[in-house]
């Protein structure tokens, strides 16, 4: 803990002395990276930081009114939330493959976040919550980059358009010290103890083509399977737990009726910086509990498995 609050206070140190009275723009994800890169750099220049939340469409459940409490009660920090989901989901519409979600979804992300910053007069840094693990995955140890497996979404691009430097004081931390160090800062427990969520959001989750509705239909069951994995006690002890509509329908019965409905996966994680990963052997009656309720509460969905695949050679998400 002492270790973390004088980190802190060194990377304060050095914030100030990097940025001066230069003005700072930061994209919030809802993330503990981004949130507390955006809390140290709040604490070292106060208002000259503005961060930027984009609601691209592909959120979970009541995700940005809970980030909205936490940060704004919290950390009183200057924000502006952009509405932005019509965007982004007619962009997506008719596109299955999972690359050209990604950089669709980057391109408009890079289009709206460039239109608000441009909007602040005068911005010299812009700040990232790089972690340890994204600069060694990013480059070989032979200096070079090496081969992308997934193109991850960032503001890549826009620091040479808008002739921005970076920040990124978390550059040498991994994961569990950067939730130390915003325990250490009085973050939220909930946003201190959130599990990773990708960039692309709910878009790579459901599986092929996109639909407004289909995203509900995971919106919906990815809930009840948080809301079950905290109870249950497993949230903080999972890497990331999440549901993916797969994009094929198989049969069921239900009264006697015969169905043809969704199927739905349960993906659950033990990891401590995403290059590995193992299948999380979760009880049998938590997933027993999971499906029944996913099953019995979210309409198209008819049958819930479970993924037994560590990473590699299977990924976390599964697009
Ligand atoms: P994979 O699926 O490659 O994921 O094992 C490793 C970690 O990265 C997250 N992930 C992403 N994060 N943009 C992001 O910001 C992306 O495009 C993306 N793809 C995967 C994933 O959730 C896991 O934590």
């Amino acid at each position: 803990e002492w270790t973390m609050t004088s980190f802190a206070e060194e990377a304060v140190a050095a914030i100030r002395e990097q940025v001066g009275d230069k003005k700072v723009i930061l994209g919030l994800s809802g993330g503990v990276d981004s949130s507390v890169t955006g809390l140290l750099i709040h604490r070292a220049i106060g208002s000259n930081l503005t961060c930027i939340f984009v609601d691209n469409g592909l959120l979970r459940k009541n995700e940005m009114e809970k980030l909205k409490v936490s940060l704004r009660q919290h950390l009183r920090m200057n924000i502006r939330f952009v509405e932005a989901s019509d965007l982004f989901l007619d962009a997506l519409s008719g596109v299955a493959d999972p690359e050209r979600k990604r950089k669709i979804i980057g391109r408009i992300f890079m289009d709206v976040f460039e239109a608000e910053a441009r909007k602040i007069t005068d911005v010299e840094f812009l700040a990232q919550g790089t972690l340890y693990p994204d600069i060694i995955e990013s480059v070989s140890p032979f200096g070079g980059p090496t081969a992308v497996i997934k193109s991850h979404h960032n503001v890549g691009g826009l620091p040479e358009k808008m002739q921005l430097k970076l920040v990124e004081p978390l550059k040498f931390l991994f994961k569990d010290e950067v939730r130390q160090l915003g325990e250490a800062l009085g973050l939220d427990e909930e946003l201190v103890w959130r599990q990773p969520f990708p960039g692309p959001g709910l878009a790579i989750r459901v599986l092929g083509e996109i639909t407004r509705e289909r995203l509900d239909v995971l919106r919906e069951a990815d809930a009840v399977l948080l809301e079950e994995i905290r109870k249950s006690g497993y949230y903080r002890k999972l890497w990331q737990s999440f549901a993916v509509l797969l994009p094929i329908k198989s049969v069921g019965v239900m009264g006697d009726q015969r169905t043809y409905e969704n199927i739905l996966a349960v993906r659950a994680v033990t990891s401590r910086d995403a290059m590995t990963a193992d299948w999380a052997r979760l009880p049998h009656d938590l997933l027993g509990t999971i499906s029944n309720r996913i099953i019995n509460e979210v309409k198209g969905v008819n049958r819930v498995v479970y993924d037994i695949s560590s990473k590699p050679p299977a990924t976390i998400e599964w697009e």
